[in-house]
């Protein structure tokens, strides 16, 4: 057999497999259990999240020889046939190129006869809102009292395409996004069972690219795999995806809270030589400054991190105060936008990053006023007003060359 792409070797076989889509899967199995199967389900998501496997696993689970059952045995004649799309009744029909009133018809046309070995006829229907006007409304009438025997799948990125009429007569499931922290748990089943060591720092720069998208996590796998090797390094991945290396991200942040100029200078520098997208870093080092926020405001470090990095982003906030990272968030997040379109995105982020270092303020508001009171109380007011304003002040600018 030749080469399988992660994604289609990895496709879960069993509804305790689907990750992230919990609530739906409990649904469904419940339903089986307690034989309350609809005769329509539409599943509704985003790209990549299981809404396809779902369907096939839920025509498994009604058709297995062992079944209706919730655990299908993935062994007999339907099951196997289901997993290979080779079911004679189970059909999977794709809308986009199947969106005529004919195709519908011969559906209807179908469906009155009974399944030829199996205890149901099921149809998916991928792409479900690309079907005509005319096809939905030739679908109409089987929808509302289909044969007993028969069993409707749709599955859509686009349910808001769908008409109310089509929507009323199906039993929905809203697909998720799956969570940052499940999908790097997936990956790192699938990454161990491919005997491939990717760090969790690696794995974790994939969970970000892939946006919720279990299908892209494993096509981005398979490319870093291919690039880069089975051992590859956390740079080596990095590069291989096309991102920033998450200790340089991590680097900004620590050089913009410790208020090291010169540190963030160099590190433009770098980044620059390399050709990284500075639009893209002063983004992810935006996006690490809320990372070290969110773990000083809650406790504890955002879940999709990886271990090490969670370790990293927990010591800078217990350096930091919530005051200073606000700033500092709200300075270097305004400045993407004049990174990515200035003439000099490198000269815009050197100055955003300096003018950073120079507003965020040496403590926090309720200890400068502590201090202010405190000088206040000693007679001393003017010297606190000064210590009040100065963390902004011009006495004395950072030098720092272009
Ligand atoms: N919830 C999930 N748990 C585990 N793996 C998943 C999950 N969702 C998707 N995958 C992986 O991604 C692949 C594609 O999933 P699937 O075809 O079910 O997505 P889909 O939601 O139908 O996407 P599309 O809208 O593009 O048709 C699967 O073969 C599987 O490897
Ligand atoms: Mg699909
Ligand atoms: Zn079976």
């Amino acid at each position: 057999m030749g080469y399988l792409v992660l994604a289609r070797k990895w496709r879960p076989q069993s509804f305790e497999d689907m990750t992230g889509q919990e609530h739906v899967v409990r649904t469904l199995a419940n339903a089986i259990a307690q034989d309350r199967v609809a005769h329509a389900y539409l599943f509704c998501g985003p790209r990549g999240v299981g809404k396809t496997t779902a369907a096939r696993l839920l025509a498994k689970a009604l058709n297995c020889v062992n079944g209706p059952t919730a655990t299908p045995c993935g062994k007999c004649a339907p099951c196997v046939e289901i997993t290979a799309g080779t079911s004679v009744d189970v059909a999977e029909i794709d809308g986009a190129s199947n969106n005529g009133v004919e195709n519908v018809r011969e559906i209807r046309e179908n469906a009155k006869y009974l399944p030829q070995r199996d205890r149901n006829k099921i149809y998916i229907i991928d792409e479900v809102h690309m079907l005509s006007g005319a096809a939905f409304n030739a679908l109409l009438k089987t929808l509302e009292e289909p044969p007993p025997h028969v069993k409707f799948i749709f599955a859509t990125t686009e349910p808001h395409k769908l008409p109310d009429t089509i929507l009323s007569r199906c039993q929905r499931h809203n697909f998720r996004r799956i969570p940052a922290a499940r999908m790097l748990e997936r990956l790192k089943q699938i990454a161990a069972a491919e005997k491939a060591a990717l760090s969790d720092t690696a794995l974790a720069l994939i969970v970000r690219q892939a946006e919720g998208g279990m299908r892209d996590a494993l096509s981005l796998l398979d490319q870093v795999l291919s690039a880069a090797g089975p051992g590859a390094s956390d740079e080596a991945v990095a590069e291989a995806l096309g991102a920033i290396d998450r200790t340089v991200v991590q680097g900004f942040a620590e050089g913009l809270v410790h208020r090291d100029p010169a540190a963030l200078l160099r590190l433009v520098e770098d980044s620059h030589v390399k050709g990284v997208d500075l639009k893209r870093l002063a983004e992810e080092v935006a996006l690490q400054l809320r990372h070290v926020l969110v773990t000083l405001a809650t406790g504890a470090a955002p879940e999709e991190l990886a271990d090490a990095e969670q370790q990293a982003v927990r010591k800078l906030a217990a350096e930091a105060d919530g005051a200073q990272l606000a700033r500092l968030f709200d300075v270097v997040h305004g400045a993407v936008w004049d990174v990515g379109r200035a003439a000099q995105p490198r000269l815009a982020l050197e100055m955003a990053l300096l003018k950073a270092v120079q507003l965020a303020p040496a403590a926090s508001i309720p200890e400068l006023i502590a201090r202010v009171e405190k000088l206040a109380g000693a007679g001393g007011l003017e010297p606190a007003r000064k210590a009040a304003g100065a963390p902004g002040g011009r006495s004395a600018p950072a030098p720092f060359r272009v």
